[in-house]
């Protein structure tokens, strides 16, 4: 066996003696790990193979034992009340191991499912003129991390920030900044100042209405690319793109790119056109919408009384623009479940248009966060809030370091890796569905299942690593490393959660869910850790300790991997 996919390496041993029409993956989806070691380090139930091989599940599990060769990787097999259950060698199962991170041929974890096909990931997408709210924070948090996992998959990925830049409100933005704003004041308070000409709008428009004929009038020559209200309309932007930037700068986060809601102003009539054409389109008072009664949703609206398009106008122009520009095998968008209604109502529109990709879009939604004990500025005008709790953790996670250790080279930085790893993590700890509370105390808890935990293990190992470099022990070739020395079952522990890794790649994918990466790497610290307390490494004798410097190798190398997958920064000291 060349890797250490052993499930793949049952699944092509185990194929023929079952038959039928069941698939490879079919069998190795069907292996599970036993929860106790005593019942195999694999098992297969055979309950679902009753109905196709027409035997008791014992009886299969007898059979299929036979055709296991056992001595190589696999040391004994046992079938036992319906099961088969796998013991491996574990000297063999470190080497194999071992040998697939340290000395593989691609990068350990990665995998080729997504060779050939592109992915589109709409994420982050906040309002220009607008707070950059919590929610736009996690989903800039999770579409990254997903934007990486793809990538790790093989699959060419275009990262798109949709940015919410064309509506009415920009109308009354305008209005707004003519009547009451001042250019120095915008220029010195930014999106908080635009915010704030916009609450005005509102509060004097309810006094005087003809306020909102006036907007509607300014939009209307935005739309006419009236040069005066393009050029106050692209500030808006260039004030909001630079507060915004911040943040991505401080989250480490790109763009490939920023066609934002505007970008398809000029292909709203072909929509609008070919969603009539195929009698899709009613009229209601004027504006245009489509019933979606049939699918139990209420009607979208597609076009206003007044000619403006909406939301769901522009999102399936930009599917369709999507589709046509990158030929996409996905196409994601990363929100907040709020919005679960107004996805399923434009991809059901894209289908009843006809396109097969239909089924290609996915909306990956994701549940609230709420700032527990978190206090942010109100200075007014710092509406950015978020910048300002990526500011609060890097200060507090540098005064956690100065306590602990004060005399750590680079503290900026690497209070900035860690406290920001903090909040990533914290946004990516649960599945994305679930809400969140976020909360000082737990996101910086060095011994919690915390960012700053798992980058501190990682710190942990690459210090090892050092100490033995220094000792002129360097990088450990495969011969070298006496396998046969990992079989304490700390070492069989960490073993175990190495081998997990690809796994979790790959269901991270497939979920689209980077909290199966968080956990995991959670799972392979605690293990790494009690490895690291219970059996001296740097003092053990040879050749145990050029074999345990080769699993804390192993560590460091997927810690490192897993948290940059999900956005976190890797110092080598904390
Ligand atoms: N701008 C929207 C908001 O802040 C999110 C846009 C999400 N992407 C999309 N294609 N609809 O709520």
């Amino acid at each position: 066996m060349s890797n250490a996919n052993v499930k793949q390496y049952i699944a092509e041993l185990l194929m023929p003696a079952i038959g039928g029409e069941i698939k490879e993956q079919a069998v190795m989806d069907l292996l599970e790990y036993p929860p106790d070691p005593q019942m195999g380090d694999l098992s297969l139930p055979c309950f679902k193979l009753s109905k196709t091989m027409r035997k008791a599940p014992q009886a299969i599990a007898e059979q299929l034992r036979q055709v296991i060769a056992t001595g190589g990787l696999i040391a004994r097999t046992e079938a036992v009340s319906g099961y088969l259950n796998f013991y491996f060698d574990k000297g063999r199962f470190a080497k194999a191991v071992l040998q697939d991170v340290l000395f593989g041929k691609k990068p350990y974890g990665s995998n080729e499912l997504g060779r050939g096909k592109n992915v589109v990931i709409d994420y982050s997408s906040p309002n220009i003129a607008k707070p950059f709210h919590i929610g736009h924070l996690r989903s800039t948090v999770i579409g990254n991390a997903l934007a990486n996992i793809f990538r790790f998959s093989g699959y060419k990925v275009t990262g798109v920030n949709h940015l919410g830049d064309w509506g009415t409100q920009f109308g009354k933005l305008i209005v707004a900044y003519m009547r009451w704003g001042s250019e120095a004041q915008v220029k010195a308070e930014g999106v908080g100042e635009l915010l704030r000409l916009y609450v005005k709008f509102h509060d004097e428009a309810e006094k005087d209405p003809s306020l909102e004929d006036e907007a509607r009038e300014w939009f209307v020559r935005l739309e006419k690319n009236d040069e005066r209200a393009l050029k106050l309309w692209r500030w808006f932007i260039d004030i909001s793109m630079r507060e915004f930037g911040k943040i991505y700068d401080l989250l480490g986060v790109t763009f490939d790119s920023y066609a934002g809601e505007s970008f398809y102003n000029d292909k709203m009539d072909t929509v609008i056109a070919e969603l009539a054409e195929k009698g899709l389109l009613e009229e209601d008072q004027g504006a245009m919408l489509v019933r979606l009664d049939d699918y139990g949703m209420p009607p979208a609206l597609m076009l206003k009384k007044d000619g403006g398009s909406l939301y769901h106008t522009r999102d399936v122009a930009a599917a369709i623009y999507r589709k046509q520009t990158y030929d996409f095998d996905q196409c994601i968008y990363v929100t907040d479940y709020a919005q679960n209604l107004h996805f399923q109502q434009w991809f059901k529109i894209v289908e009843l248009m006809g396109y097969p990709w239909a089924d290609k879009l996915v909306h990956v939604a994701f549940g609230r966060v709420s700032l527990e004990g978190v206090r942010l500025a109100t200075r007014k005008g710092n509406v950015v809030m978020l910048e300002d709790l990526l500011k609060q953790a890097i200060a507090k996670t540098r005064e956690i370091i100065e306590s602990k250790n004060p005399h750590l080279p680079n503290k900026d930085e690497v209070a900035r890796q860690v406290g920001v790893g903090a909040v990533i993590f914290n946004d990516l700890s649960m599945n994305r569905i679930k809400d969140i509370a976020f909360s000082w105390d737990e996101a910086l808890n060095f011994d919690g299942e915390t960012g700053p935990y798992v980058q501190y293990t990682h710190a942990r190992a690459c210090s090892v690593l050092r100490k033995a470099e220094s000792d002129g022990e360097l990088v450990i070739a495969h011969e070298a490393i006496a396998v046969e020395q990992l079989q304490d079952a700390e070492a069989q522990r960490v073993l175990k959660e190495l081998y997990l890794f690809p796994e979790r790649v790959e269901m991270a994918m497939r979920k689209y869910e980077p909290s199966v990466i968080s956990r995991y790497l959670i799972d392979l610290s605690q293990s790494f850790n009690r490895f690291y307390h219970e059996r001296p490494i740097l003092l053990a004798d040879q050749p145990v300790r050029t074999a345990r410097l080769a699993l804390v190798k192993a560590v460091q190398t997927v810690l490192k991997t897993g948290l940059n997958l999900i956005g976190l920064e890797t110092p080598e000291k904390i």
